[in-house]
């Protein structure tokens, strides 16, 4: 069994940052000791130094080797986007492990909401899906809307362009965040799972801190949502 957690919108900073779940969250993530771990931007509230340096060292409290990190909105404002590479190295990046390809990119544009990927990176994403027996596609901005987050808006400019391409890739999961309220759906056979916040106080109408817990087991897909202190909820079953 492969175990990947999929965390999001920590927003580290002195006004939206709670230590006391962050840390809930570390603890229950160790517990898991999952094999891949996928951040999916917005690890800052405003890009500054103070601010990554802080998100680095949560991150890296997380007992994982194999992580995936990219940027949001947040962490390119201010020219933050050069503290991100400093910190995590290249914005977009690719990792093999167990069968499973995680390809994340970074949506974000400085000083711009919008979420955009952009028709240059289309080639370099098809062909690092080239290998790999489950493939994950990882953003910060929601591919498709969500509910429960008022009216539309930030939503990749191209987003119906990566649908496209990712359903060509065979791609199985994409991982999102950015809206701050956890959802999934199910696209044909490719299921696209938001995030909420892992440990914010910039929550959404009714719900609560927490991250996403997938397992990939001989054909069975289970995905869980799990709060802080780790607690979890099955929200997800497929059998292949
Ligand atoms: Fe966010
Ligand atoms: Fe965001």
């Amino acid at each position: 069994m492969t175990q990947i957690v999929h965390l999001s919108d920590l927003h580290v900073s002195g006004a939206h940052f709670l230590a006391d779940v962050a840390e809930s969250v570390v603890q229950s993530i160790n517990e898991i000791s999952p094999d891949i771990v996928v951040v999916t931007g917005d690890l800052t509230q405003n890009g500054s130094h103070p601010e990554f340096k802080d998100a680095k060292e949560f991150i890296d409290r997380i007992d994982c080797r194999d992580k995936v990190i990219v940027p949001g909105n947040h962490d390119s404002r201010n020219v933050g986007y050069l503290f991100f590479e400093d910190f995590f190295g290249a914005r977009s990046s690719c990792l093999y492990s167990s069968g499973v390809a995680v390809v994340g990119v970074d949506s974000s544009q400085p000083d711009i909401d919008d979420g955009h990927i952009g028709r240059d990176m289309y080639e370099w994403i098809a062909k690092n899906f080239e290998t790999g027996s489950f493939r994950v596609f990882a953003l910060h901005h929601h591919l498709i809307p969500v509910p429960m987050t008022g009216r539309e808006e930030q939503i990749p400019v191209d987003s119906g362009d990566v649908l496209e391409l990712l359903n060509h890739c065979d791609v199985d999961l994409v991982l999102c965040g950015h809206r701050h309220v956890p959802w999934v759906w199910r696209l044909d056979d490719m299921l696209v799972l938001n995030a909420g916040t892992a440990c914010s106080n910039k929550i959404k109408a009714r719900t609560t801190q927490c991250y996403n817990l997938i397992e990939i087991d001989d054909g069975d897909l289970r995905i869980y949502r799990v709060l802080p202190a780790g607690e979890r909820e099955l929200i997800t079953l497929f059998d292949e």
